[in-house]
């Protein structure tokens, strides 16, 4: 979700006012998906590189994770989503920590859409907890392993693979999200501001998605046919 302060920016507002909206884009998000039975949504919302922008930005951007939380959570739970929070917790103050740990704890049970965000998230660090944390498990994979034994320990292990990466805000990176599940997914890069992205947007970028053939490694040929 890319592009909050330069929104702010091009109306004179201080970048805060950018991601105050950019929640907003988040909450139609969301209802869009639980309407169309999207089944998996992660968002991006903090890096773990993230913490080098200025410290008033970075308790801002806390501070109305807090409050997203204290609002929205009951009414997710209404929507039958499942939320789920992946990153490294331990730099969040115990008030985030315990709101984010109730909200899953409450939603865990639904069934709808499971709502991951992304918070003090890199791609690189998931690898490098999940690589340590098997080898804890299983000294005896120091002399090997598969992917099936890694990919569990993952802070996604939950979600299938993305078919869809969408980044916002015109530029065209991943920027360290999450690597190993990316490998196959359809990748989409718009223009558009996160705060400007609705579902019009989401719509082109679900139909971009839908010209595209998803080989795999294989040829067109072997591919199932579409039924006439
Ligand atoms: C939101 O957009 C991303 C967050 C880390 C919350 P930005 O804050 O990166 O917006 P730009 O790139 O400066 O426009
Ligand atoms: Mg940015």
């Amino acid at each position: 979700m890319d592009g909050n302060g330069r929104w702010a920016k091009r109306r004179f507002l201080p970048r805060i006012a950018g991601h105050k909206r950019g929640v907003e884009a988040v909450r139609s998000v969301v209802r869009f998906c639980t309407d169309r039975g999207v089944e998996y949504l992660t968002l991006f919302a903090f890096s773990s590189e993230n913490w080098r922008r200025p410290p008033e930005e970075v308790s801002f951007l806390m501070q109305l994770f807090i409050v997203a939380l204290q609002q929205e959570v009951k009414k997710l739970h209404e929507n039958g989503i499942r939320f789920k929070v992946i990153g490294d917790l331990s730099r969040f103050e115990p008030q985030l920590v315990n709101l984010i740990q109730d909200a899953e704890l409450l939603t865990s049970g639904n069934t709808g859409l499971t709502l991951t965000v992304a918070a003090n998230y890199g791609g690189r660090w998931d690898i490098m907890q999940a690589a340590n944390r098997m080898l804890k498990d299983h000294p005896e994979f120091v002399s090997g392993f598969s992917e099936s034994d890694f990919a569990p320990y993952l802070a996604l292990d939950y979600a299938p693979e993305p078919d869809l990466f969408i980044r916002t805000g015109g530029e065209q990176r991943i920027s360290n999200f999450v690597l190993w599940q990316l490998a196959y997914s359809e990748l989409y890069f718009t223009d558009l501001l996160w705060p400007d992205f609705d579902s019009a947007a989401l719509d082109l970028a679900i139909a971009s998605y839908q010209q595209r053939e998803r080989r795999f490694g294989r040829t067109s040929e072997q591919l199932p046919q579409p039924s006439a």
